[in-house]
């Protein structure tokens, strides 16, 4: 006999409890590591894995934050200041220098300058993105949503107005999957390589390939 399923309320859940359970639940999520400046300038740099694309014409992509300690993030607040940031990607070689600019530094404090970051400048916006990433994007700001539930989440929707690509993983017209490797979070300090790539074409193309 098949165990009965667990089954939790999502409203009875809790904070803590909830958060452990939906992002365990949605992986793997790839990781946008954001850059932006702030009023005077300062690069911020900090990685977001609730993030995905939503539109492609024009490119647009998607990041949800949480409320910072006290005051607002920096990413946020910067973006609201300056209406533009960049997302990085992030692959094996990066992940100890991600991880340590998840740090809270302060307003103004440069986590690139903090970890010896290299950045590269933007050729459609001020803020720069991060050297030798295999894939970057610079985006200057959409719109950003109020969740306006208990956690206070804003999605920062940006529109992507130039694309980076390390010529190690282009191939032909486009980015090769096994050339391109980006983590994946799969919760809290755990991260995934991209395993094995496997092929199933949509059921429209295997009837139109037959
Ligand atoms: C891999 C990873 C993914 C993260 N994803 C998110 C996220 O999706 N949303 C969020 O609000 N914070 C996320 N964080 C936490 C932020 O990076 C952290 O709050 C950071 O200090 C924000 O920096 P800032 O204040 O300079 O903007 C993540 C941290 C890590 C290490």
């Amino acid at each position: 006999m098949l165990a009965q399923m667990l089954r939790f309320s999502g409203e009875a859940l809790g904070e803590a409890r909830s958060y452990k359970l939906i992002s365990a639940i949605v992986t793997p999520r790839p990781i946008a590591w954001v850059a932006s400046r702030n009023a005077a300038g300062a690069v911020n740099l900090a990685p977001f894995s609730s993030y995905t694309f939503i539109s492609y014409n024009p490119a647009k992509i998607l990041i949800s934050l949480g409320p910072g300690v006290d005051v607002l993030k920096d990413t946020l607040a910067n973006i609201e200041a300056r209406g533009e940031f960049t997302v990085s990607s992030v692959t094996a070689e990066f992940l100890d220098s991600m991880v340590d600019s998840s740090f809270a530094y302060a307003n103004g404090e440069s986590e690139a300058e903090a970890l010896g970051i290299a950045l590269e400048q933007g050729s459609s916006v001020a803020t720069p993105f991060v050297k030798g990433v295999a894939a970057a994007m610079e985006c200057t700001l959409d719109r950003i949503i109020e969740v306006g539930d208990r956690d206070h989440h804003r999605l920062i929707i940006g529109t992507v107005t130039c694309f980076h690509v390390d010529p190690a993983v282009w191939q032909g017209d486009r980015i090769d999957p096994k050339a391109y490797r980006p983590l994946g979070r799969i919760g809290g300090p755990l991260y995934q390589e991209r395993g094995e790539i496997v092929v199933r074409p949509a059921p429209r193309e295997r009837v139109s390939r037959d």
